[in-house]
């Protein structure tokens, strides 16, 4: 599996050109692409990072990568993050690492958007438990809220995001009309932001036993 991750991580960094602000995601997978970033940044690269966590700040900042505020830049010209599941629409769960509120920032400020898995992650409808990020005060109450949406939250026990807030990770039996279902739960007082990523993808790298396969929005 680590294979077939850095496989994917190390396709996407081809992409990476001198002088551009480029998106840190967040997770295993895009670790393989951060530390592969600083050697060609050792060999002369000149890019900017926008790190989505303060661990991938860390990674980057280690392998000798420049690592700005997002508020100082309009746009990234790329992001490379990763991904929990990826549909066929190229819509994503993403939060399993915790990291999902800035992620979405960065996403959304980028101009392109590049997602590295393993084949594991492709699927053609979502069960993993989808993160959603609350802030502490009445999450428990929030979390009502969230059953009502017949999802079936957990607590993620002992996290805390680096935001300061708790993740619930929520169960489902069947995530339908994810666009909605997006919107209605970043509609809950209470919700700062959930894993559901929607049309935000502009290309996946899947690394696969036999090789690599691009998936690119229709
Ligand atoms: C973190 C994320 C990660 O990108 C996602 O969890 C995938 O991680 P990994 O590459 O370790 O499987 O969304 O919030």
């Amino acid at each position: 599996m680590e294979e077939l991750k850095r496989k994917a991580a190390y396709k996407a960094v081809k992409e990476i050109r001198d002088g551009m602000i480029v998106g840190l995601g967040t997770g295993s997978t895009t670790k393989y692409a951060i530390l592969k970033l600083g050697e060609m940044v050792k060999n002369g690269l000149d890019v900017v990072g926008i790190a989505t966590s303060l661990e991938s700040e860390r990674i980057a900042r280690e392998a000798g990568i420049k690592v700005a505020d997002i508020n100082d830049y309009e746009s990234i010209d790329v992001t490379i993050d990763g991904a929990d599941q990826v549909d066929n629409n190229l819509n994503l769960i993403k939060g399993g690492g915790g990291a999902l509120l800035r992620e979405k920032i960065v996403a959304s400020c980028s101009k392109r958007e590049i997602i590295v898995v393993d084949e594991s992650k492709i699927v053609s409808s979502f069960s993993f438990p989808l993160p959603v990020e609350v802030v502490k005060f009445g999450w428990k109450r929030t979390a009502e809220k969230l059953a009502k949406l017949n999802l079936k939250p957990h607590i993620r026990h002992g996290f805390v995001t680096d935001n300061g807030n708790y993740i619930l990770d929520c169960e489902y039996d069947k995530l339908e009309n994810v666009e909605e279902m997006e919107a209605e739960i970043n509609n809950l007082p209470g919700v700062v932001e959930n894993g559901l990523f929607i049309g935000l993808t502009s290309e996946v790298i899947v690394g696969k036993k036999d090789g690599i396969e691009i998936m690119r929005k229709k």
